[in-house]
């Protein structure tokens, strides 16, 4: 791994991890905040970006195109809306599908092993209401355990998510915001400047600058001031 893109013999640039971004939103036009999140990564050298929705309108997956996609990938991000505390549709359905006994996961299934496991996800309620004392009880990084067992399962590494929280009272400056340290954590990533260790304990990946060096203020309760 290196810090920066090196270029093979044949002149193309190579990262040092291939980044796959799978957006779910069954309402792309009227996104406010996905949209925006998208626009600032989906034309990254070196990041693949594969929306679901626009794919797959039916929910008829192409397994096979899915899984060669994440075998050519070293880091999958799934970028999402939170309903329901869980993901859209389309991607438990594709997670049903593509993630097959005997590929992703059983003896003979290694073909996810190693590689990393992300969400990116947006959220109607604010950071202090997902929390024990809040509104809904649970942080997000617990809300989703099984997803993260999904990983563990495959031999994956689940990195903690990147929450947009309170989307619904967000400014247009605050997104812009979002989306431009959304477009750095995905370049530090493909640049190989994150690493694992110094994530993974973290209940969201907000809570450190995208390159994982230095802590973010909080306020007193330990909640960031960006996130209430
Ligand atoms: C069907 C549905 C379920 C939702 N469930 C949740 C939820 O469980 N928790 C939450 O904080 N917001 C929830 N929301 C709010 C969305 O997460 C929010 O509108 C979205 O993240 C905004 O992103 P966008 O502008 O890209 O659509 C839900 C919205 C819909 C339509």
């Amino acid at each position: 791994m290196t810090d920066r893109p090196e270029t093979s013999g044949d002149g193309a640039v190579r990262f040092a991890r291939r980044v796959l971004i799978l957006l779910a939103h069954p309402a792309l036009e009227k996104s406010r905040v996905n949209r925006r999140l998208m626009a600032a990564v989906r034309d990254l050298p070196g990041v693949t970006f594969h929306d679901l929705y626009q794919a797959y309108p039916n929910f008829h997956i192409r397994v096979e195109r899915e899984q060669a996609l994440l075998a050519s990938h070293d880091v999958v991000i799934f970028q999402h809306p939170l309903f329901w505390y869980s993901t859209p549709a389309l991607l438990k359905e594709w997670q049903d599908l593509v993630l097959q006994h005997g590929w992703a996961y059983g003896t003979d299934g290694t073909a996810l092993r190693g590689k990393w496991w992300m969400h990116v996800l947006t959220a109607g309620g604010r950071r202090s209401a997902y929390r024990r004392e809040g509104y809904n009880r649970y942080t997000v990084r617990e809300l989703l355990v099984p997803l993260q067992q999904t990983a563990n399962l495959c031999g994956m590494e689940f990195l903690p998510p990147f929450v947009v929280h309170g989307t619904l009272g967000m400014t247009p400056g605050q997104i812009e915001d979002h989306a431009a340290e959304y477009r750095v954590l995905v370049e530090a990533i493909r640049d190989g400047g994150v690493e694992l260790g110094s994530l993974q304990n973290l209940d969201q990946v907000n809570d450190r600058d995208a390159l994982g060096k230095r802590p973010r203020e909080t306020g007193t309760d330990g909640v960031s001031n960006d996130a209430r």
